[in-house]
């Protein structure tokens, strides 16, 4: 026993409500898919959502607390083979920015986990200890980087005897791990660890990792050396899942309430025979796991593809089902299908979470498109199973048994079978999978149907990082951007990027990256695209060709026309107006048409991205179905119908719970502050949106759908013009 055993309900709130009481604002978690972040598919720790706080970008908060849903796929392998190796789980993460460190991290952790202020026990007062676990001190065993001397001074002073705290170096004590040595670059910084363990040992087999207490005081430079940071940051993360077991007293994640209905469901199942303990206990467990992140990442409006994280999507149901119907051998009846039916299971699990709501909401379209998949899974295992086998007992023969990566991909193009699943079963008779192989058919692939890059500008391929260090007292992005409602600004150069060094001059012929203090050239984002213009100087002018951003710097890539651009010179800066309103016409028009989606297809059509041109609009949503005739021409006419109407189009700003609380749509992709835009059309559109749009709908002009096709499977896609290129489309077409 480790003491009174919660439930992970109650763990959570315990935890959330223990940081509150210190000083912490309870932030929401943040979607799986991460916002604003093209570095990671998935958001894989508590810490994403508070990037630009550890960077100094944001500072209008100093402590946070929040159990953050967290996919992770690198282990995949290992999933249900260990006792708590997950894709999805919960982190439970209480933050500093500049705030408080090491000190009360530690002090902190372990009066949460104790009860008591230091290892001899000193209870604090019964109103600071009601929130607590009252685990047993001497099941307590941390670990500090080698080099933070700190870290360890401060477990000794809370008395934790020298044979419990361990030394490691950075693979295990620093975060992100081996950071020093190999990237990336950024904040990081050494950590401090704590292990339960069952047995009182001290890194003994039972050992459970529960807690990473980060202390992100570096930010590594290129040059691989490690800055302070001016103020140092906490970022602690810990399983909810395996904190749950050690709290229930369980030997794996999966006997917890997190699990049990999930597992037990799973064996409820009818199989065809008998299948051997162990391989059915890990089978078993990664269902259960898989169905989890499935569920999920189906409530967010992901849909299954064969792209990213829609690939990833489709992988996990199609391996749960695989394992299901081979390894457990379940009897799924004529339909051939059975996921869908662990889905009450799952709700079970997550009554006392905060999701129990939004998974019973989703409840109809998560098990239809968990059905979907699989039913075209089914069809293509069968059409397939022959040819994966053949390929199989082919390389079974060869010395040594490995099979191709050509035929791993043919299996992969031609037959939809993803690579983990010829993977899963060619080991399973022995024969290796060449993944290089596979990855460079792959690539060969996306680089042949890629074609040519949409933009040339060799001047954007430069270090990231390289752009915000040059460029350090910069303003803000929202600084920077004055052109919302201007479209001209006597500004200054601030830098000339000439596609390998920062300059202080371009001439006349010359192709450049250009920063601007102030700018009024709405930079790419958001889908919607960047502004084009001129840049006049007193002895030279350029012409803008496209705006984008690199990290947090708009940048203008420009070709010098007359004289030259100095650094620090004053200059007009001057927008394209006809091609702007243009596009903010199209931005206003996609609002329209997606409000005018979900009214006819239902709340269901999810926005998938977007991308705003110039009198042309391209719409991908998610959608099981494509769209009918009749309901392409209702959408059609209650666009225009507004249009016609002349609603106004308002932007306010907002708090983003505010704006949550009113219903406003947030978008996938999309990074939003603690303040955020709101663009209002009329009383019946509310969207958190960065861009530009016109005044009222009318400006709009015109709306026509041009073409709707599928770009996935369940995701459609709309082609639109507006204003202008509607009317010379409509008029070809009566001529024709
Ligand atoms: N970022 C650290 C982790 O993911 C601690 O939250 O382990």
């Amino acid at each position: 026993m480790t003491g009174q055993v919660f439930t992970s309900g109650q763990l959570r709130e315990r935890y959330l409500a223990f940081f509150a009481a210190r000083g912490h604002t309870r932030v929401p978690s943040d979607s799986l898919i991460p916002s604003g972040d093209p570095t990671v598919l998935f958001t894989s720790a508590g810490m994403n959502q508070f990037k630009g706080y550890f960077l100094g970008r944001r500072t209008d908060l100093q402590r946070a607390t929040s159990a953050q849903k967290c996919l992770r796929t690198g282990d995949l392998e290992r999933v249900g083979k260990t006792p708590r190796h997950h894709t999805f789980f919960e982190m439970l993460g209480n933050f500093a920015f500049g705030d408080y460190f090491k000190r009360e991290a530690i002090q902190w952790a372990w009066e949460f986990l104790t009860g008591t202020l230091d290892y001899a026990g000193t209870r604090p007062s019964p109103d600071r200890e009601q929130l607590c676990l009252r685990l047993p001190a001497a099941k307590l065993w941390v670990s500090v980087y080698e080099e933070d001397q700190e870290a360890h001074e401060l477990w000794r002073a809370l008395g934790m005897p020298e044979e419990r705290i361990k030394r490691f170096g950075q693979a295990d004590n620093f975060w992100p791990a081996n950071a020093p040595k190999e990237g990336p670059n950024g904040p990081c910084g050494p950590c401090s660890e704590i292990y339960f363990d069952v047995d009182e040992q001290v890194a003994g087999p039972q050992s459970v990792e529960i807690w990473n207490l980060v202390f992100t005081q570096f930010d590594r430079q290129p040059d691989g050396s490690l800055k302070p940071l001016p103020k140092p940051n906490i970022d602690t993360g810990m399983g909810l899942e395996r904190l749950t077991a050690v709290i229930q007293g369980t030997p794996t994640d999966y006997e917890t309430d997190l699990f049990a209905p999930l597992i037990t469901a799973i064996r409820a199942l009818p199989r065809q025979g008998k299948v051997e303990a162990q391989r059915a206990a890990f089978a078993e467990r990664a269902v259960a796991d898989h169905l989890r992140a499935v569920v999920f990442l189906l409530a967010e409006g992901l849909l299954p593809s064969n792209e990213s994280r829609g690939y990833v999507l489709r992988m996990l149901i199609r391996r749960a089902h695989r394992l299901g119907r081979s390894t457990l051998r379940i009897e799924a009846g004529a339909s051939k299908i059975f996921l869908s039916r662990l889905i009450p299971a799952v709700e079970q699990a997550m009554q006392q979470s905060p999701y129990a709501k939004v998974l019973a909401e989703k409840r109809t379209s998560i098990q239809k498109a968990i059905d979907q998949e699989e039913t075209q899974f089914v069809q293509t295992l069968e059409a397939g199973l022959s040819r994966l086998e053949e390929l199989i007992a082919k390389a079974r023969q060869a010395k040594p048994a490995v099979l191709s990566g050509e035929d791993a991909f043919k299996l992969y193009d031609t037959y939809g079978f993803p690579l983990e699943l010829t993977m899963d079963a060619a080991e399973e008779v022995g024969v290796q999978v060449d993944r290089p192989g596979f990855d460079k058919a792959l690539q060969a692939q996306q680089a042949r149907s890629r074609g040519a890059s949409q933009f040339g500008g060799d001047v954007f391929a430069t270090e990231r990082l390289a752009v915000r260090q040059a460029l350090k007292d910069l303003p803000s992005r929202e600084g920077q951007f004055v052109g919302y409602d201007a479209l001209h600004a006597e500004t200054r150069i601030r830098g000339l990027w000439d596609g390998q060094a920062w300059v202080t001059s371009a001439v006349a012929g010359s192709a450049v990256g250009l920063v601007l203090e102030h700018s009024p050239f709405y930079g790419e984002s958001g889908g919607q695209i960047g502004d084009t213009g001129w840049v006049e100087a007193s002895d030279g002018r350029a012409e803008v060709t496209h705006t984008g951003w690199v990290d947090d710097v708009l940048l203008h890539q420009v070709t010098v026309r007359e004289g030259q651009l100095k650094v620090t010179a004053v200059v007009q800066a001057r927008v394209d107006v006809e091609r702007r309103i243009k596009i903010a016409r199209s931005h206003t028009a996609t609002h329209l048409l997606h409000w005018a989606l979900r009214k006819v297809l239902g709340p269901e059509a999810v926005q998938a991205g977007s991308a705003v041109e110039v009198e042309r609009v391209r719409f991908d949503f998610s959608s099981l179905q494509p769209l009918r005739e009749e309901q392409r021409a209702q959408v059609e006419q209650l666009v225009n119908a507004r249009v016609r109407l002349v609603d106004d189009v308002a932007t306010d700003q907002m708090r983003l719970d505010e704006a949550r609380r009113e219903g406003a749509l947030a978008l996938f992709g999309e990074k939003y502050g603690s303040t955020v835009r709101v663009v209002r059309i009329g009383d019946y559109s509310k969207e958190l949106c960065g861009g530009t749009h016109v005044r009222h709908t009318g400006y709009v002009g015109q709306f026509q759908i041009v073409a709707e096709s599928s770009i996935a499977a369940g995701t459609r896609r709309i082609e639109a013009l507006v204003g202008e290129a509607a009317a010379v489309q409509q008029q070809r077409g009566q001529r024709l």
